[in-house]
């Protein structure tokens, strides 16, 4: 089955081209990140005029990349949501027209089923279930407990910032560029992780709950304190929040690990899971599971592949149901998938 995928629910605009759900035949993604470094976050405006302006080239760039055209298309699928509402209008609107001029079946896909899919691209072996899934992006950080591609429970979820964030926000504290993720690992490099304490969240509490907020205080002090030499102690204080974050995030993975003991596979997907440093520690924490993560970093961060793979296994379980109507809406809570 040859799915065309678009994504635009936050400032990219990716449009891809998949084979059976794991066969990336083109996968073409444009950021006006680059445009937002200085604002220190998105300018949802700003971000869904680039989108209007750069959709059509995108598909083009799609199809020619994958050398197919519209006809051999079997099915559209586009990101419903959550997400910048004009930013997601701008897929949707693409995609329910490419389907009525070709008459071809659409499919709405929830952005997080997407990221939960990325792992299957490309990936040389079949993934076993039950896993567990971290699935952390700029916007949420959900732990799941998965039976199938597209079956699962959601079992813990940030109770005030997502991961993401806090590595946004942090690095704009430190006076580093958006997004926060890259450029807080980056000056981490020569940065010692233990030069400064950072709080446990939630360490005393049971379950998998997240909680980021007391971090960034946290942060918010500790550069207050060090204000007269921060120049001088930039990567250390990167080193140290971003094990912080990473810590957090891997404490409540390992608890999820012993109690769901039948887990057989670990999985990290969302744009933190690009995070060199996360991936390390879950394999020195959690030696007993085997750690799957997508294969590519573009797979990690917002793309359309992963959204061509979910809408794949959604026909494959679910059928007729897949091709539901949908609405195009900027909240979309997901408890249970
Ligand atoms: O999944 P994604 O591309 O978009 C959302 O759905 O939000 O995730 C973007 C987030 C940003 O907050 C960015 O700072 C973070 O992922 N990120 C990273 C890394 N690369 C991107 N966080 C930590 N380490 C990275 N290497
Ligand atoms: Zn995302």
């Amino acid at each position: 089955m040859l799915i065309l995928g678009i994504e635009t629910s936050c400032d990219e605009t990716s449009v891809a081209i998949v084979l059976n759900g794991t066969e990336v035949l083109s996968n073409c993604t444009i950021s006006s990140q680059k445009a937002f470094a200085r604002h220190g976050g998105v300018i949802p405006e700003e971000a869904a005029r680039k989108q209007v302006e750069c959709i059509v080239a995108i598909t083009e760039s799609a199809l020619a990349g994958a050398d197919v055209s519209m006809s051999e298309i079997d099915a559209i699928a586009v990101t419903k949501g959550p997400g910048l509402l004009g930013s997601l209008l701008v897929g949707t609107t693409a995609a329910r027209t490419l389907a009525s001029l070709y008459s071809k079946p659409l499919i709405g896909v929830h952005h997080t089923l997407g990221h939960l899919s990325s792992t299957w691209l490309e990936a040389e072996s079949e993934p076993e279930f039950p896993c567990l899934t971290l699935s952390a992006s700029g916007g949420h950080t959900d732990l799941w407990y998965r039976q199938s591609h597209t079956t699962g429970a959601l079992i813990g979820r940030t109770r005030d910032d997502a991961a993401g964030e806090a590595f946004d926000k942090g690095a704009s504290m430190l006076g580093l560029p958006y997004p926060g993720g890259p450029s807080i690992s980056k000056a981490a490099e020569d940065g010692d992780v233990s030069a400064y304490t950072f709080p446990k969240p939630l360490s005393g509490e049971d379950g998998f709950d997240y909680s980021f907020s007391g971090l960034k205080t946290a942060l918010k002090y500790t550069i207050r304190d060090e204000q007269e030499s921060l120049d001088s102690r930039i990567s250390d204080l990167a080193a140290s929040y971003q094990h912080a974050l990473c810590m957090h995030l891997v404490s409540k993975l390992k608890k999820a690990a012993n109690e769901y003991s039948d887990a057989k596979e670990i999985h990290l997907v969302g744009g933190v899971s690009a995070n060199s440093h996360l991936r390390e520690l879950v394999q020195s924490e959690i030696p007993q599971v085997g750690l799957r993560c997508p294969r590519k970093i573009s797979f990690c961060t917002d793309n359309a592949a992963m959204i061509c793979s979910a809408a794949y296994f959604l026909v494959q379980e679910k059928g007729d149901g897949a091709y539901e109507r949908f609405e195009t809406t900027a909240s979309l809570p997901l408890a249970k998938i």
